[in-house]
């Protein structure tokens, strides 16, 4: 009788401490079960997004700010003849932001920074697995992609493509391929 409630005791101890210990983790694990904004609905196309992108009139007074009064942790810069910009990235926990600064007289951000010279947000990015699919899926819904329509290498070394802001809510919205 007594070694029964010995074993009892036990087992509950060690059941409690199992129940405790999940109890106490549940939050994190929580975290990583895929949540109905974390899974992608059957018919999603864009997936993550990948960056704002904000144009700026002084990058290092940019880079400065975002450092010292948000405590966000930037890049050094990038200059990107090739894309006319000199680029710094801030890493967030959930996406990056761009912050860009016209480079050379063909810049295609100079005229954005014309209009708006205090700087402002330039594009948002988002993630689609298969941009050809993306491009021809967006032209039958009549929107309008930029250029010839053939996605080249944009900042990461991945194919992009940008799709018109009137298309869009009046935002310029950049695809790059995941
Ligand atoms: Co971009």
């Amino acid at each position: 009788m007594v070694a029964n409630c010995l074993i009892c005791i036990i087992l509950l101890s060690i059941g409690l401490a199992i129940f405790g210990a999940g109890w106490r983790f549940l939050p994190a694990l929580r975290e990583h079960l895929p949540t109905e904004q974390t899974l992608a609905y059957a018919g999603a196309m864009i997936g993550r997004l990948n960056h704002v992108a904000i144009v700026v009139a002084d990058l290092a007074a940019a880079s400065e700010l975002y450092e010292r009064a948000l405590g966000a942790r930037v890049s050094a810069p990038r200059v990107l003849p090739a894309h006319g910009v000199t680029v710094v990235f801030v890493d967030l926990p959930n996406t990056r932001i761009e912050l860009l600064e016209p480079l050379g007289a063909d810049s295609p951000v100079r005229s954005f920074l014309e209009r708006h010279p205090e700087g402002g947000m330039h594009h948002l990015c988002y993630e689609v697995d298969d941009i050809i699919a993306a491009r021809d899926r967006l032209r039958a819904e009549g929107a309008r992609v930029l250029g010839d329509g053939e996605p080249r290498l944009g900042a990461h070394d991945k194919p992009v493509l940008f799709l018109h802001p009137k298309d869009f809510c009046g935002t310029l919205i950049e695809l790059e391929e995941a």
